[in-house]
């Protein structure tokens, strides 16, 4: 078992990570902005460290002594934290920390897309990233992702505010964009997994789970899941694009941003519908199936 740490462990898909690996008995060490969101790791055994994954002391101190550094930091969104700054720049300082400290090896998760082209602004940021990891020179494997899907948080976030907002639902474009949702717990044991595969070091990898499925279908999982009754409307993003930039503009957390828009009209899938069994040797769950039954509304238990 390993010594591991683990960046962007107090979000969405790093909480997966991290519980996943205590699971398989690592030994897991977390650098973290916000030690409260840490409890449940720390009640665990792993070891809590307190300071901002994009500082260089702080990164540099808490690589001592790991054998592995995992980062699933990232923003989406390039206010208040820009792409710059954490998608760009936060590679470099991990790989430079995990160089000083003389780690085996680091692994990025970023997301599927990443590419460089001006028009996809948080695409070309992941793509940077990437780039920065590579020349660093550190042994680093790249996992990036297509859709991870869990009973909270997300993908649900977002349908849930694109569900509530108005009498009808909005779908920007088409909706026909093509995903391979993967759930959190198949997508978080792939990451783990990686890090004992010296096979996979250097290498991009894409994965996704066994459908390929469009925005609209997910977004149909999650209508029928919660027996929502209004109706769809597709909008050309052409429409849509002004209001966003109008709410970018004027607004800290607006609904959507032109960047999101475009980027959702980008089909969204990996090396094969047989990703992760080609890669890793077993069959992650069937997404529709699951979302079907766990994307329900829970009655709270008193
Ligand atoms: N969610 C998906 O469907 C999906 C799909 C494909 C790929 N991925 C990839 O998975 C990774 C994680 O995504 P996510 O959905 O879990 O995002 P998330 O919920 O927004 O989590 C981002 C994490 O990064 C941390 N972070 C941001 N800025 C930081 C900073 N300056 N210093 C330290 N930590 C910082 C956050 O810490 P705080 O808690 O302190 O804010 C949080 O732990 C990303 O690389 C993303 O591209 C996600």
């Amino acid at each position: 078992m390993a010594r591991v740490l683990l960046l962007g462990s107090t979000g969405f898909f790093g909480r997966g990570v991290a519980h996943k690996l205590i699971d398989a008995g690592h030994q897991l060490r977390v650098l973290v902005r916000d030690p409260m969101k840490a409890a449940g790791f720390k009640i665990r055994g792993a070891q809590v460290v307190v300071g901002d994954a994009l500082n260089p002391a702080a990164l540099a101190q808490s690589a001592q002594g790991v054998e592995h550094i995992i980062s699933l930091v990232a923003v989406r969104r390039n206010r208040p934290q820009s792409f710059l700054e954490v998608n760009v720049d936060g590679p470099r300082i991990m790989a430079e920390a995990a160089k000083a400290a003389g780690v085996r090896s680091v692994l990025l998760v970023s997301a599927i897309g990443a590419r460089l082209d001006p028009h996809y602004k948080y695409l070309t940021s992941r793509w940077m990233g990437e780039q920065e990891l590579a020349k660093s020179g550190v042994a680093g494997t790249i996992l990036r992702f297509s859709a991870v899907l869990a009973e909270e948080g997300g993908f649900v976030e977002a349908f849930e505010q694109q569900t509530s907002f108005g009498p009808v639902i909005v779908i920007p474009g088409s909706g026909q964009a093509r995903f391979q949702p993967i759930l959190r717990e198949d997508a978080a044991r792939c990451v783990v997994e990686a890090i004992s595969k010296p096979e996979l070091l250097s290498t991009i990898v894409e994965l996704g789970g066994p459908e390929v499925v469009t925005f609209e279908s997910m977004l149909d999982w999650f209508i029928q899941a919660r027996g929502i009754k209004k109706p769809k409307m597709k909008l050309p993003t052409m429409l849509l694009i002004p209001g966003a930039m109008a709410m970018e503009a004027m607004l800290s957390n607006p609904i959507v941003t032109p960047d999101e828009i475009n980027t959702l009209q980008l089909d969204n899938i990996a090396d094969g519908i047989d990703s992760v069994s080609a890669r890793f040797g077993w069959r992650p769950t069937r997404p529709s199936q699951w979302a079907q039954e766990n994307w329900k509304k829970k009655t709270r238990v008193r």
